[in-house]
């Protein structure tokens, strides 16, 4: 489980790297190496991992800011946020930050 997940951090990194050196990216086509982990528009079922849809731009940005920058360290998000530029962050934060999630009793 641990390889597999440290295999789909390297293919997304190398995805992010791969896409900071191309043509800019929406941050739609940003949040599509974010949703296999964060789930679907940002809305997770994986434990451990935090929905993104919803919460508010500038929480989301700070967060990957501090992920990126080392105030906040995660063996995943760590990696992930690294290759991210500031615009990259407002992007893909203002996309998940889009949606409005509705609450129901589980
Ligand atoms: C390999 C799985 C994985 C991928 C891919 C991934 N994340 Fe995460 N992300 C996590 C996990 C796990 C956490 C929880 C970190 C912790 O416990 O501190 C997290 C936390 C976060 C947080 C903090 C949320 C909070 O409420 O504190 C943000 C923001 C975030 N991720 C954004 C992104 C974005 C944007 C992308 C795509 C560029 C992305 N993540 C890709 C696994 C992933």
């Amino acid at each position: 489980m641990k390889s597999v997940i440290l295999f789909s951090v390297a293919l997304v990194f190398s995805a992010l790297t791969n896409s900071a050196l191309s043509a800019e990216k929406t941050g739609a086509e940003i949040a599509q190496s974010c949703t296999m982990c964060h789930g679907e528009n940002g809305l997770s079922k994986m434990p451990g991992t935090p929905s993104l849809a919803g919460q508010s731009e500038i929480y989301l940005v700070n967060q990957l800011r501090h992920f990126r920058d080392g105030q906040r360290q995660h063996e995943q998000m760590s990696v992930i946020a690294k290759p991210l530029t500031n615009a990259d962050i407002d992007k893909v934060s203002a996309w998940f930050a889009q949606f409005e999630v509705e609450l129901k009793k589980r």
